[in-house]
């Protein structure tokens, strides 16, 4: 749906009214279109002594075409540092020689990355790693114009596996992605550099749960585009615009209520005979009943609790009994509310916050077998559940956040698309906000 507010503020009268008032200030975000370079303009490699990726990220870049710099310029599309050098407190200082000069030179849409250690054994080291965060999340809000920050942890070991998660932080895909720590370890599946980045997905099966609309219909789109066969499911009462949705990408529909008892083993029998497995399963099918707890139906609990988690690990556990393919991939949709909690959706929240449960405990299991699961948590994404939402509560839902802006369901589909990637089995048990750094849970 349109931010009205946003054209509004992007209009002659508007931008003078809006600098005028201090009103908030929404930036268009660049978001990606196929052949788009990954970067509008060169970015700045630094890092402190003694770091561990720099040649790692200065690799990734050149591969994604980008003009990696170690001399300042006046403006920088990206900055991107290296600070696993950092192993004391007092090294911290490292992070503001190398930003303090040169944050105000990231251009619109810019990009800041942060690479650090997870919990290194030393305390001083582990003190001072962690302490990476709150420095992204700050410049994450004080960045302007569209611009992002993010923090990437990589576990000693995983140097050579940060490449997608770079291609996606780094380019348009990320628009709506704000002020997040992504960790990329040693525990999860293979990392497989795609033949051609443009389709990484070819020759893949992908089955995407609520994909007759909105950010179901994304996902689909975005995967297909990546080159996978999208296999498309809904509820037959949506059957006409499942239709719509799988034919528009190629791929296939299916109608079914996951919920359903029988869900689990006709989605194994229809994976086997159809496709002869599936690499890549999305849940995205989800509900809202929302009403206090005091006021909230069994009807009401039931229904969000079935939808959004139960019926998701009998799924998992039907696929992953040799139906989900080597390099399997799992991705769950949880939300803000799961993280932060919110007024109305205890039944919501309760089953969001079961979905990042849900990565927790698979992902050793998943690692095991050379799979990942990861899930991406959004905040307030333009579609037709937060149309639903009251005007006053949906407004300040779309600009409570750096970005001031509600995110679009291919937001929601690139990051899903990065965790889908093949060069992304380094990336498991992850939760990425897509969110443009809600102040919700922050
Ligand atoms: N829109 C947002 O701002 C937002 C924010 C956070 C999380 N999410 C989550 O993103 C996901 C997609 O949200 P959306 O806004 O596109 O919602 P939506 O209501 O437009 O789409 C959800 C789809 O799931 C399908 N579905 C529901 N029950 C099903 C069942 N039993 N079996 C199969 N399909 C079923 C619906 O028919 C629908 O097509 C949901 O999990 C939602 O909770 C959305």
């Amino acid at each position: 749906m349109t931010d009205r507010y946003q054209q509004f503020s992007t209009s002659g009268v508007g931008r003078l009214l809006v600098q005028r008032l201090g009103l908030p200030n929404p930036t268009p975000l660049r978001r990606f279109s196929p052949g788009q370079p990954a970067l509008d303009g060169p970015a700045l490699l630094g890092g402190a002594p003694g770091g561990r990726l720099a040649d790692s990220i200065g690799a990734a870049m050149k591969s994604a075409g980008i003009e990696v710099l170690t001399v300042p310029q006046d403006s920088h599309a990206a900055l991107a540092f290296d600070a696993t050098g950092i192993t004391t407190p007092e090294a911290l200082r490292e992070l503001y020689d190398f930003f303090h000069p040169v944050i105000r030179s990231v251009g619109p849409c810019g990009r800041v990355v942060v690479l650090g250690t997870p919990h290194p054994a030393d305390p001083r080291e582990a003190v001072a790693q962690r302490a990476l965060e709150g420095f992204v999340r700050s410049v994450g809000k004080e960045l302007k114009r569209g611009a992002t920050a993010q923090l990437v942890y990589v576990e000693p070991g995983a140097e050579d596996k940060v490449e997608s998660t770079l291609r996606f932080l780094l380019s348009a895909k990320s628009a709506y992605v704000d002020a997040q720590v992504v960790r990329v370890g040693t525990h999860g599946g293979d990392v497989t550099v795609p033949d051609d980045w443009a389709v990484p997905l070819a020759g893949k099966v992908a089955l995407v749960t609520g994909a007759s609309r909105g950010i179901g219909a994304a996902i689909a789109e975005v995967l297909a585009r990546d080159g996978a066969h999208v296999i498309a499911l809904d509820i037959p009462a949506q059957g006409a615009d499942l239709a719509a949705v799988a034919n528009g990408v190629g791929g296939s529909a299916v109608q079914l209520d996951i919920t359903a008892a029988d869900a689990p083993a006709r989605l194994v029998e229809h994976l086997k005979a159809r496709h002869g497995g599936v690499d890549i399963v999305v849940h995205n099918a989800g509900i809202t009943r929302d009403k206090t707890l005091a006021k909230m139906t069994d009807g009401g609990w039931d229904a969000v609790l079935a939808v959004n988690l139960a019926c998701q690990l009998k799924v998992n556990d039907a696929l992953l009994d040799g139906v989900l393919r080597a390099g399997g991939r799992i991705i769950g949709v949880s939300s803000i509310a799961g993280v932060a909690g919110n007024v109305g959706q205890t039944n919501y929240a309760t089953s969001k916050a079961g979905v990042i449960g849900m990565v927790d405990a698979y992902a050793p299991l998943l690692a095991e077998r050379g799979m990942t699961i990861n899930a991406v948590a959004p905040g307030f994404i333009e579609t037709t559940m937060t149309a639903a939402v009251p005007l006053v509560i949906r407004e300040v839902g779309r600009r409570m956040n750096s970005l001031s802006q509600g995110g679009l369901p291919v937001d929601v589909a690139e990051t899903i698309a990065w965790y889908a990637n093949p060069a992304s089995g380094a990336v498991n048990g992850n939760v990425v906000r897509v969110c443009g750094q809600s102040l919700l849970g922050a």
